[in-house]
């Protein structure tokens, strides 16, 4: 029987998520399984998504709509309801559950490969989606991190209060890109913060996969940092969801 899955978002063309699923249906045997990109203008779209594609197993949600998308919830994993971020789909019967992967993805990812001692401080960079799914990671960790914004009120610093304050920089130790700058294919972009101040005994996680090494990372490196990209979280996610969707 055809089952469909996807993923929404309003840029989907950077996303590796169609070749992981494209493989892993190949590799299984699952001739009658397709994944498909599905560029959304908008949230409200998602309705006729659904209705065009009566079919439609699951989804995976993607910038910018992680947390637009739980008004179109009729259920929600308790998980996903306290990050307050929705990053996969299961449809059934035409009603949709929300769960987030997310979180549990980059804390397998970032436990693996962040040396976290007593006095470890986290800068998360952005406030969205995909923020929130870091923020709920990292107090399971019990790593302490502050917020970075352009907006004041939605932050605990601004891009402005960095570069007034060097030492917030400089004594946080794990520093977490979860905005969209530098992601292909935008590539030149990057987070504006003072990249003089990072040396060897900062950790630097970009949750961008697509570039491999995005301008952030590059300029980190160059400072002697150690660095991580997305494409673990984006691998360990992915299998998540597929447990979710098989479930
Ligand atoms: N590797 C993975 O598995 C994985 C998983 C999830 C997400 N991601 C990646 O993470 C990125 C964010 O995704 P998301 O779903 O969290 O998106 P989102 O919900 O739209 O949030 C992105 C946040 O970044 C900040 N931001 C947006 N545009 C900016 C700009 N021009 N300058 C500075 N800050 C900006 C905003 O925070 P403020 O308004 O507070 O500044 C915004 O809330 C995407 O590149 C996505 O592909 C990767």
């Amino acid at each position: 029987m055809e089952k469909k899955f996807g993923l929404i978002g309003s840029t989907v063309s950077h996303s590796l998520s169609k070749a992981y699923f494209d493989e892993k249906f190949f590799n299984e045997g699952l001739r009658d399984y397709h994944y498909d990109l599905y560029p959304l203008k908008n949230v409200d779209e998602l309705k006729t998504l659904l209705k065009e594609n009566p079919d439609l197993y699951g989804l995976n949600v993607t910038i910018p709509y992680k947390e637009q998308v739980l008004k179109f919830l009729s259920d929600i994993d308790p998980f996903a309801k306290s990050i307050g971020a929705v990053n996969v789909i299961k449809i059934m019967n035409g009603k949709l559950k929300g769960f987030n992967t997310d979180s549990d993805a980059f804390l397998e990812s970032v436990a693996k490969w962040f040396p976290n001692t007593e006095g470890s401080k986290a800068l998360i960079l952005g406030t969205g989606g995909s923020s929130k799914a870091v923020q709920f990671a990292l107090k399971k960790l019990n790593i302490a991190f502050k917020l970075v914004s352009r907006e004041k009120t939605l932050g605990d610093y601004t891009y402005q209060d960095l570069e007034k304050n060097p030492t917030i920089i400089s004594t946080s130790n794990l520093i977490i890109n979860t905005t969209p700058l530098g992601m292909t294919p935008d590539m030149n972009a990057m987070p504006p913060i003072d990249y003089e101040l990072l040396g060897p005994t900062h950790f630097v996680y970009d949750l961008i996969y697509n570039p491999a090494r995005t301008k952030f990372l590059q300029k980190a490196e160059m400072r002697g940092t150690t660095i991580k990209n997305g494409l673990e979280m984006l691998h360990i996610q992915a299998e998540k969801a597929w447990v979710i969707w098989n479930n």
